[in-house]
């Protein structure tokens, strides 16, 4: 496998030729930019799982792509029969991950199509789950820049910029989320200091925003996670931007493990704190943060993974939660790519989702 030119390359793919989808293997970077193709289920459950493709939005894509390949591979012409192993397929990719709502988002939104499409010949369906994965592929490079636009319009030349975990081009189809103000006014010649924390453990910052900003020619610094109020103090930041993996209906967001910390400093020296949310990742089912179930992981990531050997005392308790919940209290915006949500957020997402139509995560009705 040779070594490839991050830039020029898509962080999830699909390869109709080889009825694969195609990632960047995210664990090897910034050392080793590698493409793998993933056949089967299983495959693509497990690069979810182990972060191979990670990030909310990519992990959304990377499941429609999926599932529309686990559709394709179905052999029933029956449409009860196909909806049966449809589901099955469905409930074993979406239980990869449990935080990034994105993933049931597009599982659902996948759904969709089976069910409104009921009348027509499986083959014709299967045709409308391969345009919908890759619909939900390019919606989510406009919702991104959407959101750089909106973003940029807090954000003023030569400003010092904080950013948590990799919420950034290979989180997404493209720009990121987090990033993509940064990306945006960086080709306007805004000249950002940006910092990134090395998001520990599984070091997203370090290992992936670093690289990706530094490979655009963006000014970035890296700091351990524990610098984050030294260098708010300093006065070297002006804003934090973050991304998310799902927020409630009154703005409480889940994001990276660490997140929360951030935001509490943040607050503690009067530094705005945004969180760029497409609507995609936003819940309205689930009514606050203490609703949101946070993934714990494997303790092997705290205590060796990344290290040459071991680095605690065999046999240590470990807790190793994802992701943290930050008080919407806590949020000065949550930028949407309809648009930026200010306080209180019951009422400014509510009006985002009547006002543009969009549909909640909730699961379709089987019934069709
Ligand atoms: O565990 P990860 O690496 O998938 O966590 C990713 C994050 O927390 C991101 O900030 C979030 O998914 C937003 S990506 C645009």
């Amino acid at each position: 496998m040779h070594d490839l030119d991050f830039k020029s390359i898509e962080t999830v793919a699909l390869d109709d030729g080889n009825d694969a989808l195609v990632i960047i293997d995210q664990t090897r970077l910034p050392n080793h930019t590698e493409l793998v193709s993933l056949k089967s289920q299983k495959s693509i459950y497990d690069a979810i799982y182990l972060l191979r493709v990670r990030g909310a939005p990519a992990i959304g894509v990377a499941a429609a792509f999926g599932i529309y390949l686990a559709a394709k591979e179905i052999q029933s012409d029956d449409y009860d029969e196909f909806c049966a192993q449809f589901r099955n397929a469905k409930r074993y990719l979406n239980s990869a991950r449990p935080t990034a709502v994105n993933l049931s988002w597009a599982l659902n939104r996948m759904e969709r199509v089976i069910i409104t499409n009921k009348e027509k010949s499986v083959s014709e369906i299967k045709r409308l789950l391969r345009k919908e994965s890759i619909r939900i592929k390019e919606e989510d490079t406009w919702v991104c820049k959407t959101i750089g636009e909106y973003g940029l319009t807090l954000l003023k030349p030569n400003m010092g910029l904080l950013t948590h975990c990799n919420a950034g081009a290979l989180a997404t189809s493209k720009f990121g989320t987090a990033t993509a103000p940064i990306y945006l006014g960086h080709e306007k010649g805004y000249n950002f200091k940006v910092f990134c924390d090395e998001t520990r453990p599984l070091l997203q910052g370090a290992r992936l925003t670093a690289y990706e900003l530094m490979s655009a020619g963006v000014d970035t610094t890296l700091i351990c996670d524990n610098m984050v109020p030294s260098v708010m103090k300093n006065g070297w930041i002006d804003a934090v931007f973050v991304g998310c993996d799902r927020v409630a209906a009154n703005g409480d967001a889940a994001n990276k493990i660490g997140t929360s910390y951030a935001a509490l400093a943040a607050k503690h020296y009067n530094i705005p704190f945004y969180v760029c949310a497409p609507t995609s990742t936003i819940d309205m089912n689930c009514q606050s943060g203490g609703d949101i179930h946070i993934e714990l992981r494997p303790a092997g990531e705290v205590t060796e993974m990344w290290y040459e050997k071991r680095m605690a005392p065999e046999g240590v308790k470990v807790y190793n939660p994802a992701f943290d919940v930050t008080e919407a209290a806590h949020i000065t915006a949550i930028i949407t790519e309809y648009g930026i949500a200010y306080p209180p957020f019951e009422l400014s997402l509510k009006s985002i989702f009547h006002n543009n139509k969009i549909l909640t995560t909730a699961t379709p009705d089987p019934r069709g």
